[in-house]
């Protein structure tokens, strides 16, 4: 086997996830090449180890125990156009994209200004705000398998569609993305800046600015519509409630944050609260959004 110096042991998880908590991954790794991605997983599969690929740690519960596998922080950050594609690295933060849409004039990723997460974590995730899902712009996705590097596009429906905060690499954890095609549309720039500004002062005064991993749940079905999980736990009377230092968000009740220290078995506990009340008062069940690392 290679010297992998890059692949270190017992790296702390929590300065890698938004909400600042979670024990050691047993192996860590900077990806920031092709090249240390295909020798990251050489090495797991010969200590046989889990993989675990994270992007800005923005929907991410990691467990105080940690991660007994080898946690790949994707670091891949280019961006280019080739012939009219306008291609970008997973590891690329999806609010820069909004704003260099803003600063050269190209359209069509203004909701997503002020999103944390990186390209490979909105796709995964499909994420979605204000009327905007990102799933709906991707063209192509280049990514590793485990075994080649291969590239599902959209137009010959190899890439599966992407429904609500579901894609087809939910459904293969084990494959990781390096770079994706986008779809953009040229546009005067000064729109698109403001465009950018009020989706950014929407997001401000309606979601809370202390650390949080965003919304805990996805919103559930209605009578076929579908509702605001953060409404329904409003509702239920669980705003302001606590969990040590745990806290369902005054100002969104589907943002649950860390006041500080908090733990994720605290977390643990107000996501039980909730669902427990939610489906008490209204009989709806609630399903997490957030992805689980580690044991619980
Ligand atoms: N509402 C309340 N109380 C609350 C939260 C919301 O009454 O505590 C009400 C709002 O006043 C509004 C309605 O519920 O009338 C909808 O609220 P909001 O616009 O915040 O949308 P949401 O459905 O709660 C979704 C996404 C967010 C996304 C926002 C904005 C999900 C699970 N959440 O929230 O996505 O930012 O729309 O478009 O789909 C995320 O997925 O991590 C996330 C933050």
């Amino acid at each position: 086997m290679k010297n992998s110096g890059f692949i270190h042991e017992g790296e702390p998880l929590a300065k890698y996830s938004t909400l600042g908590m979670g024990g050691p991954a047993d192996f860590f790794a900077r990806i920031k090449t092709e090249g240390q991605l295909l020798e990251a997983a050489e090495f797991a599969r010969d200590k046989r180890l889990d993989i675990f690929v994270l992007g800005h740690g923005s929907n991410i519960l990691f467990s105080d125990k940690g991660f007994g596998g080898l946690a790949l922080k994707i670091c891949l950050r280019k961006m280019h156009f080739l012939n009219d594609e306008y291609w970008v690295d997973a590891g690329v933060a999806v609010c820069n994209i909004a704003e260099l849409g803003g600063m050269i004039g190209f359209s069509g990723f203004e909701e997503f200004s002020g999103l944390p997460g990186t390209v490979g974590g909105a796709i995964f995730g499909n994420a979605g705000c204000f009327g905007a899902e990102f799933g709906q712009k991707v063209k192509a996705v280049k990514f590793f398998d485990g075994e080649n590097i291969s590239i599902l596009k959209t137009e010959s429906c190899i890439l599966p569609p992407f429904s609500y905060r579901h894609s087809i690499f939910k459904e293969h954890p084990e494959w990781i993305m390096i770079s994706v095609c986008l779809t953009v549309k040229p546009c005067d720039l000064s729109a698109v800046v403001r465009k950018n500004q009020e989706i950014l002062a929407r997001r401000r005064s309606g979601q809370p600015r202390t650390k949080s991993a965003g919304c805990i749940f996805k919103n559930p079905l209605r009578d076929g519509e579908q509702v605001s999980a953060g409404k329904l736990i409003d509702n239920a009377g669980l705003k302001g409630q606590r969990i040590d230092n745990a806290e369902i968000s005054p100002i969104h009740a589907n943002f649950f944050v860390n006041l500080g220290g908090a733990k994720a078995s605290d977390f643990v506990e107000l996501i039980k609260l909730a669902r427990g009340k939610v489906f008490e008062k209204f009989g709806i069940v609630l399903e997490e959004e957030i992805v689980r690392v580690g044991e619980f």
